[in-house]
């Protein structure tokens, strides 16, 4: 069977324009198969939002890459949904109405 999310040899590493590098995700790779959940845990600035927005196409991997049913992702896309931590969620909505928002504007019903 095929990993519908496969994360391979991906890390990134930011560079400031006077040259400082941050390494901000070491190279990690594991599988997320259909109907799979789950949770990336880790303490504050190890990278779990750098590698949320690399699957999610926002941000490029210095290293390796992300497949989706087997095709690399290079940029956002409607197969993959993100709700960011904060400022873009809709404080009146419920955590389960603003995960509904987009599948909700694409016309799908409940
Ligand atoms: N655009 C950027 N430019 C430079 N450094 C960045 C950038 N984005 C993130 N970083 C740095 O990369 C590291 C990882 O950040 P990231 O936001 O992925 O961590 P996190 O695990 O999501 O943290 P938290 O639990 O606080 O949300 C941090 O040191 C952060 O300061
Ligand atoms: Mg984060």
């Amino acid at each position: 069977m095929t990993d519908q999310l496969a994360i391979q040899g991906v890390s990134r590493v930011f560079e400031s324009p006077n040259g400082q590098r941050t390494q901000a995700l070491q190279p990690i790779d594991f599988a997320v198969a259909s109907n799979d959940f789950v949770t990336i845990l880790g303490p504050s600035g190890c990278g779990k939002s750098t590698l949320l927005r690399i699957v999610a196409g926002l941000e490029r991997p210095s290293t390796g890459q992300v497949l989706l049913d087997g095709t690399p992702v290079d940029g956002p896309g409607a197969d993959r949904g993100m709700v960011f931590q904060s400022y873009t969620l809709f404080p009146w909505l419920t955590v389960a109405q603003n995960i509904c928002f987009g599948l909700r504007e694409r016309g799908l019903p409940e």
